[in-house]
C-alpha cells in the first residue's frame, strides 16, 4: 500500500510483507494427494491437503509470497496450469505424485513456463521402491526436497523466496 513515508513506517514497520506485491507461487500436488489423511497415512502422515495448503498459505504471507494452492488427478490439466503461471506466477513448487516417476509431458511444460521450480515429496522416495528412484522433475528443478513430510512445503517456499527475490 502506498502511504506517506513516515505513515508507512507506522503502518508497515520494516520487514512486514506487503500483500499487495506478493510474488505469486504455483503449489501444485499432482494424482492421489487429494487423498491425504485417508492414504497410507504411515507413510503420508494424517494431514489432509486442506491443512497442508492452509500451512502453505500461512508460511507462503510470513515470506512475503502468495501460495496459489492447486490439486489434480489429471496431467493434461497439471501442464495446462503450468503453463499458465509463466505469465502469471513467479515459481513452482510441485509435488507430481506418481507423474514424478513417470511424465514427460510435465517435464516438457515446467522447462517451457520458465520458473523456478522446486521438487517437493512427502515421503524419502529414494528408501522406497527402485521405480521411485527416478524422477523426471529433478534435472530441471532448482532443488528438491523429500522424507520430511509436509515441512518440506515451508522449507520449499522458504528457498523459493530466495530465488524469486
Ligand atoms: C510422493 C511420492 C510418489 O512416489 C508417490 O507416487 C506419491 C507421493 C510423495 O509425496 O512422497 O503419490 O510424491
Amino acid at each position: 500500500m502506498n502511504f506517506p513515508c513516515y505513515m508507512q513506517a507506522i503502518l508497515e514497520p520494516e520487514g512486514t510483507p506487503d500483500p499487495m506485491n506478493a510474488a505469486k507461487i504455483l503449489v501444485l500436488n499432482g494424482p492421489n494427494l487429494n487423498m491425504l489423511g485417508l492414504r497410507e497415512p504411515e507413510i503420508y502422515g494424517r494431514e489432509t491437503l486442506d491443512d497442508l495448503n492452509a500451512k502453505c498459505v500461512e508460511k507462503a504471507a510470513k515470506l512475503g509470497l502468495e501460495a496459489d494452492c492447486r490439486q489434480s488427478n489429471i496431467e493434461g490439466e497439471m501442464v495446462t496450469w503450468i503453463q499458465g503461471a509463466r505469465t502469471s506466477h513467479k515459481g513452482i513448487i510441485l509435488n507430481a505424485g506418481a507423474y514424478t516417476h513417470t511424465s514427460v509431458a510435465l517435464h516438457d511444460a515446467l522447462l517451457a513456463s520458465e520458473l523456478p521450480v522446486i521438487e517437493v515429496h512427502l515421503s524419502n522416495i529414494f528408501g522406497r521402491e527402485s521405480f521411485r528412484h527416478h524422477s523426471y522433475i529433478s534435472p530441471i528443478a532448482a532443488g528438491v526436497i523429500c522424507g520430511f513430510g509436509s515441512l518440506g512445503y515451508d522449507l520449499a517456499l522458504e528457498a523459493m523466496a530466495k530465488q524469486v527475490a
